[in-house]
């Protein structure tokens, strides 16, 4: 039998800019996605166990067989190896806080130590990678280094297929937040493919918007190194604005930032692949994070109140 855990993780800056080779800002969250799995007798049998919202499991059902395999062969294991897969862990099945690659991650380590394969963290990362295609299509490689690694941290994917840039960022100290999901499962791959047909349809509009994006995620970075919190928010604002103008937030979504900033948080934007899933609010202080939750709670909507910049591994 074998263990493993990954992180999950919100977009403070950068979804779907990043997967173009914008760079994009990242943090790991204290809830994690476990994994045990044991060698089969016949197959592959996954018992997830996860809270999700209703349907993620079976939406994802397929996605998450093929991702199996990707990550099999990547271990140069048969990709039809018979296994005994079970998921669980305090990080909610929920779209947009990376759980594919928080599972992925957990999944790896778990098929790392089961078959003794002494696989650094740098590998697991790259086969969690693997993993991600068969969810996202074309994906950055965000989810799954902040899964691996957790904290803090600066990415920029390399637009040549060499290591991207990952740099951990320091902050004063950790930051309180607060996520509300929709409760809409979003598909990630189709997410990302309807930005990229958009933006090759329309570049007079899609590539100022990409480089505004780019320079948000620089400006968020000085504002989080100096501890400038409002800026910090006002820029998430204006994130949440691009994204909307790119196509992937919701009516849904657009609730969520409005609720969050009505009760004073200092900036929400919505966070991940959207279309569903997650919106992120960032809410200093104790008091104006239980502010922001509870007027959610409040509604019956799933909350997460966690901070950034704390876990890492
Ligand atoms: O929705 P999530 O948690 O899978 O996040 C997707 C983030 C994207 O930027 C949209 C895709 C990617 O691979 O970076």
């Amino acid at each position: 039998m074998g263990k493993g855990s990954g992180y999950g993780k919100v977009i403070l800056f950068g979804e779907h800019f990043v997967v173009h080779g914008v760079a994009g800002i990242v943090s790991a969250i204290d809830s994690s996605t476990d994994a045990i799995v044991s060698k089969g007798e016949s197959g592959l049998v996954v018992k997830d166990d996860r809270k999700t919202a209703k349907g993620y499991s079976e939406e994802k059902r397929l996605q998450q067989i093929e991702s199996i395999e990707r990550m099999l062969k990547a271990m140069d294991l048969d990709p039809k190896l018979p296994l005994d897969i079970w998921i669980g862990g305090s990080l909610p099945g929920f779209s947009g806080l990376g759980a594919s690659a928080a599972s992925s991650v957990a999944i790896a380590r778990a098929i790392n130590e089961e078959f003794g394969l002494n696989l650094s963290n740098e590998k697991i990362n790259q086969v969690a990678y693997e993993a991600e295609i068969a969810y996202a299509g074309n994906p950055s490689g965000i989810d799954n280094t902040a899964a691996t690694y957790g904290g803090l941290m600066w990415f920029k994917k390399d637009s040549t297929g060499g290591p991207d840039l990952v740099e951990r960022l320091k902050i004063q100290m950790p930051i309180e937040i607060v996520i509300c999901s929709t409760g809409k499962v979003a598909n990630t791959k189709a997410m990302v493919e309807g930005v990229a047909e958009r933006k090759k349809a329309n570049p007079a509009k899609y590539e100022p918007l990409f480089s505004q994006a780019g320079d948000l995620t620089v400006a968020g970075r000085s504002a989080l190194e100096a501890g400038k919190l409002e800026k910090v928010g006002e820029l998430m604002n204006e994130n949440h604005r691009i994204l909307q103008e790119i196509g992937v937030s919701s009516v849904e979504l657009d609730y969520l930032v409005d609720v969050a900033r009505k009760q004073g948080a200092i900036g929400a934007k919505l966070t991940g692949g959207g279309g569903g899933g997650c919106m992120v609010a960032l809410t200093p202080g104790k008091d104006l994070q239980e502010k922001v939750a509870n007027a959610f709670r409040a509604e019956g909507l799933e909350v997460l109140a966690t901070k950034i910049g704390v876990i890492a591994r």
